[in-house]
């Protein structure tokens, strides 16, 4: 069978999901992760955006070494010279251009005429490839184009050196069969198309684009674009786990296949909605919650009788735990037990690391009679999270109550190891918490976004803390579960101070090393 590359975008077009801000260590983490999943392509980043994208798209290329880095440049010769330094430390580098071809976005955004943009895009291309021998280009809102003009675009720029060229549906714009006749007309029509890839990289907009990624598979694409859980600009990209999945499925009547070890998806999906704190859907297909869950009578009996009745596709193969079984620990479970389950699910702790997450599980057993995977999540990422603090939550009291002021106190033990105690009031217990904590670490922020939910069923269930706060013009998230909401948001707001601090230390390092 044809095989069709998958390049994920995750690290680039997926950190532009509103209200994600991914730090250089959770990148590399997923980085590594995708290498694991055998993604053929990862776009690291957008390296001239920013001192930061640089580095971080730099150090992926420099460390991975089992999927092709590629970055993202704008078609002017400062991007495209900085995504080359940022990805030519990689042993396949990739240089991904691009530059719009609608008239909208030609008139109304780069104020241009089309001999202009297209004279952009070739000499771009053409840099590019001075550089690289793989360079992929796109042009961007295709599908709203006039398609000679697409068609006489593409026909420049791989004459110009471009080995892939990728059609966005950039705004989610495309129906199937509208799109499928698209690519159809692209082999008809560009003359030199047998030099090139055909690529695909379809929006959500409409919730079509797997749909549209799939249709154009069907006409002859062979790179699909993808991100994890399909996030991504506004509703997101097509979802790497339901293209692969499709494929892998209907194998029969698409006739192709990726090169993706779909045991690893289940892992990935989750690493990402925990970094990105872009939460699942339980319905969501594939990776969500309800995805292997059979509630009705009728299913329960079949998937009993023959797990085929009622499912399409094993577990197993997209690394559920125990192939989608629930398994509960408790009280009595042992350490060797829980080491074991963790593992099942896909972490692999060090012995320090384990004895931390095994002290929290069995003070959660304590207040909680049934302990499942969500739950032993929840602990992990605890722990995980609270490794690389600079400051850490040692202590937090709160008093109030319908006639009383709340106030909070507060112990940190900060980055030199001593003990900072404070005191706040407050509207609220949490308002009394996030003053208190601000009175020791003081950099200035504001908090934008706050939810609570409860990880599992039930009235002792652990109730996880999901917040933003914007400071110095970014945003950074942070999270915390705990059975008591008060310390889970208080974990909350540590997690996000302690990314901010980490941001800001790295960039006075790099405001030091170019003055
Ligand atoms: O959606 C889009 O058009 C893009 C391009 C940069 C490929 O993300
Ligand atoms: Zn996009």
């Amino acid at each position: 069978m044809e095989k069709v590359i998958i390049f994920d975008t995750t690290l680039r077009d997926g950190e532009q999901s509103p209200g994600v801000a991914l730090t250089a260590i959770d990148k590399m983490e997923i980085a590594h992760q995708l290498e694991r999943l055998g993604v053929d392509i990862i776009e690291a980043g957008f390296p001239k955006t920013s001192p930061g994208d640089f580095e971080a798209v730099q150090a992926i290329a420099r460390e991975i070494k089992g999927s092709q880095i590629a970055g993202l440049a704008h078609a002017n010769a400062d991007a495209v010279d900085a995504c080359w330094d940022a990805v030519k430390v990689g042993t396949q580098p990739r240089i991904h251009v691009f530059l719009s071809s609608s008239d909208i976005h030609i008139m109304h955004q780069l104020a241009k005429d089309k001999e202009t943009v297209l004279e952009m895009a070739r000499t771009m291309v053409a840099r590019a490839a001075g550089y690289c021998s793989d360079v992929e280009f796109s042009p961007m809102d295709a599908t709203r184009s006039d398609r000679s003009f697409v068609y006489w675009m593409l026909e420049e720029c791989i004459a110009a050196g471009a080995t892939t060229v990728n059609i966005p549906d950039t705004v989610g714009y495309a129906i199937p069969e509208e799109f499928a006749a698209f690519i159809k007309d692209i082999y008809a029509n560009v003359k030199n198309i047998h030099k090139a890839r055909v690529s695909v990289h379809c929006h959500n907009d409409l919730g079509l684009a797997v749909a549209n990624s799939l249709a154009a598979v069907s006409v002859g694409a062979r790179q699909i674009e993808t991100c994890i859980n399909g996030i991504g600009e506004r509703a997101g990209n097509a979802a790497l786990e339901e293209v692969v999945m499709a494929i892998k499925t209907r194998g029969d009547f698409m006739n192709v296949e990726t090169n993706i070890n779909t045991q690893e998806l289940y892992r990935t999906s989750r690493m990402v909605a925990n970094l990105t704190g872009m939460s699942l859907q339980s319905n969501k297909a594939i990776v969500g919650a309800n995805a292997f869950r059979h509630q009705s009578g009728i299913h329960q009996d079949g998937v009993l009788k023959m797990r085929e009745t009622y499912e399409i596709m094993d577990a197993k193969d997209i690394g559920w735990p125990s192939g989608g079984a629930e398994i509960v620990l408790g009280k009595v479970s042992g350490r060797h037990g829980f080491k074991a389950r963790l593992e099942e699910l896909g972490y692999e702790l060090t012995e320090e690391e384990l004895s931390r997450a095994f002290m929290a599980f069995k003070e959660l057993a304590d207040k909680k009679a049934e302990i499942d995977d969500r739950d032993l999540e929840a602990i992990v990422a605890d722990k995980l999270r609270t490794q690389t603090e600079i400051y850490h939550l040692d202590f937090v009291q709160v008093s109030c109550g319908d006639h009383a002021t709340p106030t909070a106190t507060v112990r940190l033990i900060g980055p030199d190891g001593a003990i900072h105690a404070d005191a706040a009031l407050g509207t609220g217990p949490v308002d009394a918490v996030y003053r208190a904590i601000n009175r020791i670490v003081d950099i200035p922020n504001e908090l934008t976004e706050f939810h609570v939910k409860s990880v599992t069923e039930g009235i002792d269930a652990q109730g996880e803390v999901t917040i933003r706060v914007e400071g110095g013009g970014r945003s950074y998230l942070g999270r915390g579960a705990d059975t008591d909401v008060i310390v889970a948001s208080a974990k909350a707001y540590m997690n996000a101070l302690n990314r901010m601090l980490a941001i800001d230390r790295r960039q006075d390092a790099e405001v030091r090393a170019n003055p």
